[in-house]
């Protein structure tokens, strides 16, 4: 089997914490390095997040960590979401610290070089704000033309924001960014909340896992059962769900490896970076004959579970 060699960009928070985990697990993917970038948090904590994350995998010192951007491209940061995520990103379960540290190397080069070194090789999962992918194209404009496919999760196209009605957080927090990005010719597939919020993993989800998983898994896995409690909590206040959570950035690496879990459809699509309701609205021109925006693969529809069903059999 070849491997998809990936680069996870993430602003590490439980959502994300877990598609890494996925991604260090399954065989499909060989995880080349991980970028941050603020968000749920700010960078730093998504960088500390994320090497105590690969030490409770077992893979400290084996896999780079590059930090990237700690405020949107052009304009002023506005709050994390430490309400949906946990003071420490990572619905504040306490896990061990790590002796590897991050590379000096910033994750837009990270970024730059890899794509360069890996050929037409290198697929990226984007799991927060656009700002590191952004920065690495201004770097570098033929970025389009080696990376082989970037993932992004973010944008809502037929259903409501989650920060305002009509966007996104990963979209919304950095607009010109996610703008930029779209716009530049890489080849993207979108993978939105039109398919995230389909796909809910549950407390009987956990319950299995935590009955079912290997032994050499028992340390993530229980990390992951107790960080979805803080997941669960919020999504009961926010949207009255009970005791489950999208899982928004695992599908997101998901995606990547198993393309048959979703139906997509090519839209033209822009972000809305100005206005006073819309800023961050992911929008597709679905005319017959679109003039705004660039094409872009959207995902419209997902198998949920199957969806989750794959992520957890990493683990079992
Ligand atoms: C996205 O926002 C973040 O809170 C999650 O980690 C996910 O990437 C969902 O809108
Ligand atoms: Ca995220």
């Amino acid at each position: 089997m070849t491997r998809t060699k990936m680069i996870i960009d993430a602003d590490t928070g439980i959502d994300d914490a877990l598609a890494i985990l996925y991604g260090l697990k399954s065989p499909k993917i060989e995880l080349e390095g991980i970028t941050t970038v603020f968000g749920n948090i700010p960078v730093e904590q998504a960088t500390d997040n994320t090497l105590r994350i690969l030490k409770l995998a077992g893979r400290e010192n084996e896999i780079p960590v590059s930090q990237g951007a700690s405020g949107p491209l052009v304009r002023t940061l506005d709050g994390f979401a430490t309400h949906v995520h946990g003071g420490n990103g990572i619905g504040d379960v306490e896990i061990p610290t790590s002796s590897q540290r991050r590379i000096e190397e910033p994750a837009a080069d990270f970024i730059v070089r890899k794509a360069e070194e890996l050929k037409g090789e290198l697929v990226i999962v984007a799991m927060g704000r656009l700002t590191n992918i952004a920065h690495a194209l201004q770097k570098d404009p033929g970025l389009t033309a080696k990376v082989k496919r970037l993932y992004v999760m973010g944008g809502a196209i037929n259903v409501p924001g989650n920060v305002t009605p009509v966007s996104e957080a990963n979209i919304w927090g950095d607009p010109e960014a996610a703008d930029l990005v779209i716009q530049s010719g890489m080849p993207i597939t979108l993978v939105g909340l039109d398919v995230t919020m389909k796909t809910m993993l549950s407390q009987s989800h956990l319950d299995s896992l935590r009955r079912l998983s290997k032994p050499e898994n028992e340390a993530v896995v229980d990390f992951i059962y107790r960080s979805m409690q803080y997941y669960f909590d919020f999504y009961r206040e926010a949207n009255a769900y009970r005791e489950c959570a999208p899982m928004h950035d695992p599908l997101t690496v998901l995606v990547a490896v198993e393309p048959g879990v979703v139906r997509t459809q090519t839209m033209h699509l822009s972000v809305e970076c100005g206005g006073e309701h819309c800023v961050g609205m992911t929008v597709a021109d679905l005319r017959r004959k679109p003039s705004v925006g660039s094409p872009v693969q959207v995902c419209v529809d997902v198998d949920a579970q199957q969806a989750i069903d794959m992520l957890l059999e990493v683990f079992l």
